[in-house]
């Protein structure tokens, strides 16, 4: 019996750590048809200033982070009307698969603004304390991989267009993170427009 107990407190101890199952790669290729006209065949998006949406590059993303965001657009926390309309109609398990698809695809990005390396360089690396700025290498990580099971993205060879608008959006608060990652919307608010500039630059050049 005091075994028996022993073994039910570990299975819920396990049950408690949430635990990610991944997706099917082959299904989430053929369910990534829907998703090609705006982040691209491999999940490298092309930016045209013109149009009203900025998509970003998903291939080599996280997948436990991709799927995660999945959700949040699919319940309305994350709002875009472009991504929104994709992922209503998205099933728990779509999502697992999609990830599992983009998140093996190779990605491409183009360089940073050399103009504006040495100051996105360093607030990057080593924030600034003065400020209460964390180094974003804590936790995007110096080649900018992100930590998947943190659910911190990679934001390495991202266009510099989007992540600007990211950090835009978490400083006013419209872009709303997943419960307990807020520390993004506290790091951006404290951010001036020109370094957002400089990081947004820096990062699409990091490979
Ligand atoms: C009409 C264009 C469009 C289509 C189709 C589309 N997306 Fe998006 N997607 C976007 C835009 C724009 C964003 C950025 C939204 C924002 O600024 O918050 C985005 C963001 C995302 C993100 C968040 C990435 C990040 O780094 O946070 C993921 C994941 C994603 N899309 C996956 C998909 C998948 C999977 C599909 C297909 C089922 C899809 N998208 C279809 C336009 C689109
Ligand atoms: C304490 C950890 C932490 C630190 C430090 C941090 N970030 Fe983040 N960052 C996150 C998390 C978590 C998210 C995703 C939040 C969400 O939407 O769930 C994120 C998202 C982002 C995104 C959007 C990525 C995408 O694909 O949409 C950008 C860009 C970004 N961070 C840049 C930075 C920069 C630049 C710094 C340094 C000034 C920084 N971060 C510091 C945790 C962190």
């Amino acid at each position: 019996m005091k075994y028996l107990l022993a073994a039910a407190g570990l299975v819920s101890t396990l049950l408690a750590v949430p635990a990610f199952a991944a997706g099917n790669a082959e299904a989430g290729a053929a369910k990534a048809l829907a998703c090609i006209g705006c982040h691209g065949a491999n999940g490298n998006s092309t930016i045209v200033p013109e149009l009203p949406y900025t998509p970003p590059n998903i291939a080599a993303q996280g997948p436990i982070y991709i799927a995660a965001q999945l959700k949040l657009f699919k319940e309305g926390v994350r709002t875009n009307p472009f991504m929104m309309g994709s992922a209503a109609a998205l099933t728990p398990e779509d999502m697992l698969d999609l990830a599992a698809h983009f998140s093996t695809q190779a990605l491409t990005g183009l360089e940073a603004d050399p103009a504006l390396v040495p100051a996105g360089q360093k607030l990057y690396r080593f924030g600034d304390p003065a400020r209460n700025i964390p180094a974003c290498t804590g936790c995007h990580g110096p080649d900018g991989r992100g930590v998947d099971v943190s659910r911190y993205p990679s934001v390495r060879s991202q266009h510099a267009a989007y992540s600007y608008i990211q950090l835009k959006a978490f400083a006013s608060g419209e872009r709303k993170p997943l419960a307990g990652n807020e520390q993004m919307q506290q790091i951006a608010a404290r951010l001036s427009d020109d370094e957002m500039k400089a990081l947004s630059s820096y990062v699409q050049g990091l490979r």
